[in-house]
């Protein structure tokens, strides 16, 4: 297994770790955390679409960085064989912990994204990878993802969309989010977030800034060809459901979600 990701002084599985609690009642269904979920809107439902898109009964899915295995449940009540990796062991844990309750047969283990070498090549029919592509060098997981996909298996994946990444937001006089301010597009590098766990306490973990052209450029350059791409356009139901995260996420692009085909 590979060593924890180290940037200075932060290590991020350890950052993943500590959110583990947080993160479970922020991005499941009646967490209690999830109303602050912003992807429950721009992110889920399109990657969702893309997962179904093609009969998944028998065929075998990776769920790469799968936290406590959101996308993994989904692949699996979908009919599929599933293995679901994270480097962080309290994320597998609970993973592990939910698949016992749910009693859903998939294969969760500790692991790193830009290491897959515990996988056979060529053996997987789809790569679902959510909101945990924010890593050093993202040509490196795609490359690990070609190598373990069959030819024409897909790659499903989500990250926070690059220009939100690059700029910052204003607020009117009422403390509305007014508009979005991009600046410093092309600055590609490490930024440290800081989130709160479920006791309130602050985790800070290095993240990882780039451009849509680097995704597409990593994706040509290890073998896939993108299919499908979205930018979080919040669905038009949810302006009457949830008339304040639609005017948020209306305003400029939080997510971006893409489909590629291993070539
Ligand atoms: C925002 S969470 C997303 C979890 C899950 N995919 C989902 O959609 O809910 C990011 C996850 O990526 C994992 N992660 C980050 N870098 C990783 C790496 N290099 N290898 C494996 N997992 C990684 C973290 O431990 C964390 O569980």
């Amino acid at each position: 297994m590979s060593e924890p990701t180290r940037t200075g002084d932060l290590d991020e599985r350890a950052g993943w770790d500590q959110l583990a609690g947080f993160y479970y009642e922020f991005r499941s269904e009646g967490g209690k955390f999830n109303h602050q979920d912003r992807a429950r809107i721009g992110e889920s439902g399109y990657m969702k679409d893309l997962i179904a898109r093609t009969p998944l009964d028998g065929k075998r899915v990776l769920d790469a960085g799968c936290g406590f295995g959101y996308y993994a449940f989904i692949a699996a009540d979908l009919g599929a064989s599933v293995t679901a990796i994270d480097f962080a062991p309290e994320m597998i844990e609970r993973a592990r912990s939910l698949a016992r309750e749910r009693r859903a047969q998939i294969d969760f283990q500790v692991g790193d994204v830009t290491n897959l070498s515990p996988l056979e090549s060529g053996t997987f029919d789809m790569v679902v990878s959510g909101m945990d592509l924010e890593i050093p060098d993202v040509s490196l997981a795609f490359a690990e993802f070609a190598r373990v996909l069959n030819r024409g298996g897909r790659l499903v994946f989500s990250v926070p969309h690059p220009v939100i990444q690059h700029g910052s937001w204003h607020k009117n006089d009422e403390g509305k989010k007014d508009h979005f301010r991009v600046a410093g597009y092309f600055e590609r590098g490490p930024f440290i977030a800081e989130w709160l766990d479920e006791n309130r306490q602050p985790v800070r973990f290095r993240r990882y800034r780039r451009t849509i052209q680097d995704y597409v450029q990593a994706l040509a350059n290890t073998g896939f060809v993108v299919t499908r791409l979205f930018e979080g356009e919040p669905p038009a139901g949810c302006e009457k459901s949830d008339p304040e995260l639609y005017a948020d996420l209306h305003l400029a692009p939080t997510y971006l979600i893409v489909e590629a085909e291993k070539r």
